[in-house]
């Protein structure tokens, strides 16, 4: 079954856009007027209040452990400091970040869930550090500037649920200069995939239903597996060329008016002869101090380096949280856009087209995604697009 958070039926949803106010882009220090509380927001702070959603998010260890480390790395920076934890949930963050010596910690959640927060916090005799402010980062005040923001803001493909842009506007109204921004960076890649066993068990398994030819179910079975994203977990096995990236996201600059829209161009070349059953979408955040911030610049980045980078760690102190299809898989999975057919690719074939993911207009808290894809061997051509 397609996943049900992605499709706008499900009330319950760990990851959804939300549509950033028609504002002009902020100057800096000063942050855009917030949108109103809207009924997207209220059904998307519902879901937030069920315990299930953290259970899921502080048991995915790669997740929860990357921000630990990443926190005791920069202990230096956050000792005696203040800081705002923008979406701190059940508050955990804003534990690892007093426990690491912050003077005092803002943790900021819209959600009914900040009101255990307070809870967790009392428990854990933290109350003279943390203050657990229940409302939207957008409406709240606090009594000062803070140097640290950390957020967990990445949905699925890192854009869906928009909470980007919340974090944004934190770093823009209460940021000091200089402050540290956890985590720093963001890339989203893409990669052409090939998945036989997900296209049999979904397509190919109505031709011989019990003994029963069913295969007039094939066109809806196509329909319905290429007409959403679906999340699932591949394998490194599955990805048939070098990743592309979609957008590198630098957090200390970004800006809300960036994220309303995001195209990129890829050319990549097949690996390998395989049926090419559409295209995967992943991401990497990185949590670097501001000084570092600058040798990471999108046009100096290449999916190559970030592997070689990535090789290096252990050795290299950067934290990186990584939900590449080669890496221990997380709980956003990968987020797989499917053909309806797939198409037969020759190694060394070039495959390119670009891809376009903008905030819908529609409904805030979804994406719309329109992928165009042309295969220069076959001179075929190929346009994916997906609504939200
Ligand atoms: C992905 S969860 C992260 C929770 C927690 N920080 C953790 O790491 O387990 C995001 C949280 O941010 C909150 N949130 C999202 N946008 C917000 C906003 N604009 N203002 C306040 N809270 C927000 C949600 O209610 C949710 O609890």
């Amino acid at each position: 079954m397609l996943p049900s958070h992605l499709n706008g039926h499900s009330p319950l949803a760990r990851r959804r856009p939300r549509l950033s106010a028609a504002s002009p882009p902020a100057e800096a220090g000063t942050a855009s007027a917030a949108a109103p509380l809207d009924e997207h927001d209220r059904i998307y702070f519902q879901s937030y209040s069920h315990i299930g959603i953290h259970e899921a998010m502080i048991k995915d260890r790669v997740r929860t452990d990357a921000y630990h480390t990443a926190i005791m790395q920069h202990q230096k920076f956050i000792e005696g400091k203040v800081v705002m934890d923008v979406g701190c949930g059940t508050g955990i963050l804003s534990v690892f970040c007093a426990r690491a010596g912050a003077k005092r910690v803002y943790a900021v959640d819209a959600s009914e869930i900040a009101i255990q927060a307070r809870e967790i916090v009392k428990a854990n005799n933290l109350s003279d550090k943390i203050v657990v402010v229940h409302g939207r980062v957008e409406d709240v005040d606090v009594e000062e500037k803070v140097d640290v923001i950390i957020s967990e803001w990445m949905g699925y493909m890192l854009l869906y649920e928009s909470m980007l842009p919340s974090v944004l506007f934190a770093r823009d109204k209460w940021l000091k200069p200089g402050g540290l921004i956890l985590p720093s960076h963001a890339t989203l890649f893409m990669a052409p995939v090939t998945n036989p066993e997900r296209y049999e068990g979904s397509v190919d398994f109505w031709s011989d239903v019990y003994g029963i030819n069913m295969s007039a179910l094939v066109p809806l079975a196509k329909k319905f597996t290429s007409e959403e994203p679906s999340i699932e977990t591949i394998g490194g096995e599955n990805v048939i060329s070098w990743p592309s990236v979609v957008k590198h996201i630098n957090c200390y600059t970004f800006t809300p008016e960036e994220f309303k829209s995001i195209t990129a161009k890829f050319k990549v070349s097949s690996m390998m002869l395989a049926p090419l059953h559409g295209f995967g979408l992943w991401f990497e955040v990185e949590f670097n101090g501001p000084a570092e911030s600058s040798h990471n610049t999108p046009s100096s980045l290449n999916p190559l380096d970030i592997i070689q980078k990535k090789r290096r760690r252990g050795s290299d102190d950067a934290v990186l949280l990584s939900t590449a299809p080669e890496d221990e898989p997380t709980h956003w999975q990968q987020t797989i856009l499917y053909f309806p057919d797939p198409v037969e690719v020759k190694q060394d074939q070039i495959i390119e087209g670009s891809i376009t993911v903008s905030q819908s207009d529609e409904n805030p808290r979804f994406l719309n995604i329109n992928l165009e894809c042309l295969y220069l061997a076959h001179g075929a051509f190929i346009g994916l697009k997906f609504y939200g």
